[in-house]
């Protein structure tokens, strides 16, 4: 959508994957969905350096709403969890630096069964501006089908159909949206990171042409620093967010997580190609002795490139890289190459007949970028 919003892919934080729809406060003092775990949250993005690497957005998923609206069919914060209202909470988001972002559903309810926006897309869309919500994740659960939208139909339209069941002209939809959902939600586990990995380079000749500045597609949370992922799979999740030019919206407990995984999602050199400039998506180029190979082009004729390796037994394998497979508009005749993960590492210039020998971990990927 180009309405001069989000011209690299947004950063922030979002509940949903890590604390769910955990209501009860009793039993989860510390994780259910309530005002302090998001005051606690924004604290942190300021005081452990997350909104200094670039993640702004505080952003609140489904279950925060009151089972009911209020008499004038306002959307109300569930009074027990959120007792000083939304807007106040916007308030202490904002006296940190941070912008706020809110969940709502373009159905009768959300898919957690809440109350949802349907006959009320103008009312609710004041309230938001109203409490000072700098984004909104407009989710398309309990709606029906396409044919029964009426009112708000333009910026409605992209969430319809956001899954695998249906075909979606995604060059539309970025017409209308910053960023949408591609695929199935994400979990704390390699299978689901696998699957999002490979229904995105299924996919690719339709996602790829509809991204830049300002449409994003999106593969879902990042589920770095949580408790499914080894280290090499936190890393190729974190190399290939940034290829894919992903939307980089951590679910995790910012209050308890390990340096390890807070300096691979604050590494400014991997954000760097997620937000490089010219908003261009990153692509598969090929899979060879199960190596997955991709490459992502950057501003002034650089090139980020990745090599997965998708073999699960056995330890680290050697790939050889040669400059042929890469994009043919390299401009560099001698390219400098930096690795930027699993480590930093320069490799210096290598010329257009040199080959490179690259040592990737199981599940694990070598993020490197040619200059
Ligand atoms: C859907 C979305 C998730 C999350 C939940 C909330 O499943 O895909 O990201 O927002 O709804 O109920």
């Amino acid at each position: 959508l180009r309405n001069g919003l989000a011209l690299t892919p947004p950063m922030g934080w979002l509940h949903w994957q890590r604390f769910l729809c955990q209501t009860d406060c009793t039993k989860y003092p510390s994780s259910c969905i309530n005002e302090q775990l998001f005051m606690q949250m924004a604290d942190i993005m300021v005081s452990n350096g997350w909104l200094k690497a670039g993640y702004k957005y505080l952003c609140i998923d489904d279950c925060w709403l009151a089972p009911q609206r209020d008499k004038d069919n306002r959307l109300q914060a569930d009074p027990t969890r959120f007792p000083g209202g939304i807007k106040k909470l916007a308030d202490y988001v904002h006296a940190r630096g941070l912008l706020f972002g809110i969940y709502q559903d373009v159905g009768k309810q959300t898919c957690a069964g809440y109350p949802g926006s349907q006959n009320f897309y103008e009312l609710d869309a004041q309230t938001f501006a109203e409490w000072g919500v700098d984004l909104l994740k407009f989710d398309g659960c309990n709606y029906g089908t396409l044919v029964q939208l009426e009112d708000g139909e333009t910026t409605l339209r992209c969430i319809i159909c956001p899954y695998t069941s249906c075909i979606v002209n995604y060059t539309e939809v970025a017409e209308y949206c910053n960023s949408w959902r591609n695929f199935d939600d994400i979990q704390d586990s390699w299978t689901s990171v696998k699957l999002t990995m490979d229904f995105t380079a299924a996919l690719q000749n339709q996602l790829v042409p509809a991204a830049g500045p300002g449409a994003w597609n999106d593969p879902d949370m990042l589920v770095i620093g949580n408790f499914g992922l080894s280290w090499d799979q936190q890393v190729t999740q974190m190399a290939l967010w940034a290829i894919m030019a992903a939307p980089l919206l951590m679910s995790n407990d910012l209050r308890d997580i390990s340096p390890k995984s807070t300096a691979l999602l604050q590494n400014q050199e991997v954000i760097a190609i997620n937000q490089d400039p010219l908003g261009k998506q990153g692509y598969k180029l090929l899979k060879v002795d199960n190596f997955e190979l991709w490459e992502k082009p950057l501003a002034g004729g650089s090139l980020a490139v990745s090599v997965t390796n998708r073999e699960e037994i056995g330890g680290p394998r050697y790939f050889t890289l040669v400059r042929a497979m890469l994009w043919k508009g390299l401009a560099c005749d001698s390219c400098y190459v930096t690795q930027l993960l699993p480590t930093h590492h320069e490799y210096g210039y290598l010329n257009s007949s040199d080959d490179m020998s690259l040592l990737v971990n199981p599940s694990g990927t070598v993020l490197l970028k040619l200059v």
